[in-house]
């Protein structure tokens, strides 16, 4: 497993499937590695934690940074990955970081990172610096796929949209979904979860009883009532909760039937945020 962090050492590998990551990495980071290395081409993990996709009251600045263990837990994977690249930030934005943050303002975005309304309104400007970040990444590593979890859907979606619409600059790319691994109890692997104090971990499980009791009512607004009382029950401060047609997220028509659609969460506990999905 080699560890790089120039532009040239990344090119070495392409073709490869890339698993792109902002480090601190679980279990479910780990899936999305093993994913990738089925395909049976070389795999290149990618730690970064963009500056552009956090906004100016988020947390950057406190965004667990773990890099030893992470390289410990993917040497211990069955088939490590090739390399690791972790880039320097000059690597990714040659012009510097506040430029980049300039650039991301204007950078055109896939319907999914703006119509939504949901992870678009809580945290805007966060699509333009994920789509930024994962369009430099795809240019340095040239890979032939690349993976992403589902547990952040609306990402999924717009990186999907993104390629689909960008086949003269990423050619035939091919993005993988990665299925939402989670603990015991049912609570997404999640970076932030480490940051969950024993009271709020409690409560965070109330996003997974929401997600189930959708799963039992038979019209969307009956879902999102729903999960929004199990939420409330959970003393939980809502974002969303939502129900949503699964190719552009917006909102389905109300004779959509369950089976079709994708249930999608959002709630702070403290200074805590986090998100999670289902099927619906
Ligand atoms: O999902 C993430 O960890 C990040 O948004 C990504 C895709 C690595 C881009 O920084």
């Amino acid at each position: 497993m080699r560890i790089i962090e120039s532009a040239e050492d990344a090119l070495a590998f392409t073709g490869c499937t890339l698993v792109p990551t902002m480090g601190a990495l679980h279990q479910g980071h780990l899936s999305l590695c093993n994913q990738a290395a089925a395909r049976g081409v070389d795999v290149v993990v990618s730690i970064f934690v963009n500056p552009t996709q956090f906004g100016p009251g988020e947390d950057f600045s406190r965004y667990p940074r773990t890099l030893d263990a992470d390289l410990a837990a993917l040497r211990s994977l069955p088939t490590p990955p090739a390399a690791v690249f972790t880039p320097p930030v000059e690597t990714v934005f040659p012009r510097g970081t506040e430029a980049a943050l300039r650039e991301a303002g204007s950078i055109e975005l896939p319907a999914c990172a703006t119509a939504p309304q949901l992870e678009d309104r809580f945290r805007p400007g966060h699509f333009a610096g994920v789509v930024q970040v994962v369009s430099r990444l795809f240019d340095l590593c040239r890979p032939s796929a690349a993976v992403f979890g589902t547990k952040d859907f609306q990402q999924l979606r717009v990186i999907e949209q993104l390629v689909a619409s960008s086949q003269h600059r990423f050619g035939a790319l091919e993005i993988l979904r990665g299925p939402t691994v989670r603990e015991d109890d049912g609570l997404a692997m999640s970076s932030r979860n480490r940051f969950l104090s024993a009271v709020d971990r409690e409560r965070a499980l109330g996003i997974v009883r929401a997600l189930q009791a959708a799963q039992v009512v038979l019209t969307p607004a009956a879902a999102e009532a729903a999960m929004a009382a199990v939420l409330r029950a959970h003393g939980l401060d809502v974002q969303y909760a939502e129900i949503r047609e699964r190719t552009g997220l917006v909102p389905p028509s109300t004779a959509a039937v369950r089976g079709t659609c994708q249930a999608l969460v959002a709630v702070r506990l403290d200074s805590v945020r986090l998100i999670d999905n289902d099927v619906w």
